[in-house]
């Protein structure tokens, strides 16, 4: 069978996901693999028509089409992103209805599933035979045992071609609206003080509901807030994966273009942020996903620490669970606050006022008190995986997210809680008598409230 690859690394052939690839394809000599660097060529790509048709060509000669590509801040690359773009754009989606799909990745398991859930989405908008999905951490293929779940993956997906099975839809097609939002005039104002409101926008001309918005949104204000065009900022290009920044945060277009001093001027440095985008796909735009990606010279290290975050969309967001979730667990685990997602899906106007000029209200009043609610699993969970590779097999690599892990507690390993390591040393001895065993059922509950009724008294 002919298998074609599309190659979602920045790095071409020194992709890691790649090897996967090669593995696989040492394991079934009987395949034909074709190999596609699409997020390295993008540029070529996208410039000449030509070279793009030939990657359709293939992909429409193929008896499978395998998704292979690095996690990116919990979606693809930027670059893999504007490829499937382009097949919607250029209407080439026929090359790619009925085929046989399957998805294989490496990561650091952070967010892994999100990008999956992207994939298998954009599988089913181009009416694809998804298969499966592999989702393996970087360095998995050392291991025999992964070796061996690797072989039965690829096995299971041609067995599937070969016999012509049926495969299962998770994604429903997304419902567009044509609603015209038309903005209001504010009844009043929103004194900000001192605050730096910053919103980021990716608005193009046409993109009147997305403009009007965060038009009517700046509204709200009594004074002059800025708002930055990520089109008009000038950024030579997308994370070329080469953790450059690794030693020290300095990316490898440091001062080569405006990004890296957009980014700590304005975002970091703001306390009140706003994204501001419309849907494409599964997804913003590819030209948002290049910002969160470059974004990555700040590497592991939380940024967002005391900023209140909001966002504004144009598009069927509550239609995409999987972006929300993106969204949450960027902001989670960088320390800002998620104070709230406006959208034009209301198909009411002056709801629509009500709600933007509602959001800087809450946004400021939440800043003035300094409120960061609690993280959830998505920042719990998030910063554990972070933590434990950091101190591990990433520590020298990147050597400036040890620095910062160290200086700022955020190496918060359970073992090395004295007082917790005694209780427990006490408690597992306790509990080995008999009669203590028997009565711990009875007292746990009560146990278990004892210190929080304490507070409530005092
Ligand atoms: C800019 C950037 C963003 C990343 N984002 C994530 C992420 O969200 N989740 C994750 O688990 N790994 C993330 N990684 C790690 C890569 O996915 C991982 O190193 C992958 O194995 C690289 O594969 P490749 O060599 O095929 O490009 C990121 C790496 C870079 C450089």
């Amino acid at each position: 069978m002919k298998i074609v690859v599309l190659n979602g690394s920045p790095k071409g052939k020194l992709s890691v996901t790649l090897q996967y690839i090669h593995y696989i394809e040492k394991a079934f000599p009987q395949h034909e693999f074709s190999i596609i660097d699409v997020s390295q060529k993008m540029r070529i790509i996208e410039k000449d028509n030509k070279v793009f048709q030939k990657i359709i060509d293939e992909v429409g000669a193929a008896d499978g089409i395998i998704w292979a590509f690095p996690l990116y801040y919990c979606l693809v690359h930027s670059n893999y992103k504007k490829f499937i773009e382009l097949i919607f754009e250029r209407d080439v989606t026929d090359a790619f209805t009925g085929k046989y799909t399957a998805a294989i990745s490496t990561s650091i398991h952070f967010y892994d599933h999100t990008a999956h859930n992207y994939i298998n989405a954009v599988c089913d908008d181009l009416n694809m035979k998804y298969v499966d999905f592999f989702s393996a951490a970087m360095q998995d293929l050392l291991k025999s045992s992964e070796q061996n779940k690797l072989k039965l993956f690829a096995e299971n997906f041609f067995k599937v071609i070969e016999n012509k099975e049926p495969t299962t839809k998770n994604y429903m097609p997304l419902i567009h609206s044509n609603f015209k939002y038309h903005q209001g005039d504010p009844a009043s104002k929103v004194e900000p003080g001192d605050k730096k409101v910053i919103v980021i926008t990716d608005g193009l001309a046409e993109q009147k509901n997305l403009n009007a918005m965060v038009d009517r949104f700046k509204r709200s204000f009594s004074k002059d807030i800025e708002v930055v065009n990520l089109n008009e900022l000038d950024i030579k290009g997308g994370c070329l994966g080469c953790i450059h920044c690794g030693f020290d945060n300095i990316c490898v277009y440091q001062d080569k273009d405006e990004f890296v001093e957009f980014f700590t001027t304005k975002v970091l440095s703001a306390d009140i942020l706003i994204f501001a985008g419309a849907i494409k796909d599964r997804y913003l735009s590819s030209k948002w996903k290049l910002f969160f990606d470059r974004s990555f010279f700040r590497t592991h290290q939380p940024g967002l620490g005391g900023i209140q975050v909001g966002f504004i969309i144009s598009g069927p967001l509550t239609q995409l669970p999987n972006v929300k979730e993106i969204f949450k667990s960027y902001v989670e685990w960088q320390r800002g606050n998620l104070v709230d997602f406006i959208t034009d899906e209301y198909e009411e106007s002056s709801h629509i006022d009500e709600l933007l000029q509602n959001l800087a209200k809450r946004l400021v009043d939440l800043s003035d008190k300094k409120y960061i609610k609690p993280v959830t699993f998505r920042g719990v969970g998030g910063m554990k995986v972070f933590r434990d590779d950091i101190w591990g097999n990433l520590r020298f690599v990147f050597q400036s997210d040890h620095k910062f892990y160290k200086k700022h507690g955020l190496y918060d390993f359970p073992q090395k809680n004295n007082k917790v390591k005694a209780f427990n040393r006490i408690m597992m001895a306790l509990t080995t008598i008999p009669f203590i065993r028997k009565e711990f059922p009875k007292r746990i509950k009560n146990e278990m409230i004892k210190p929080l009724q304490k507070i409530l008294k005092d």
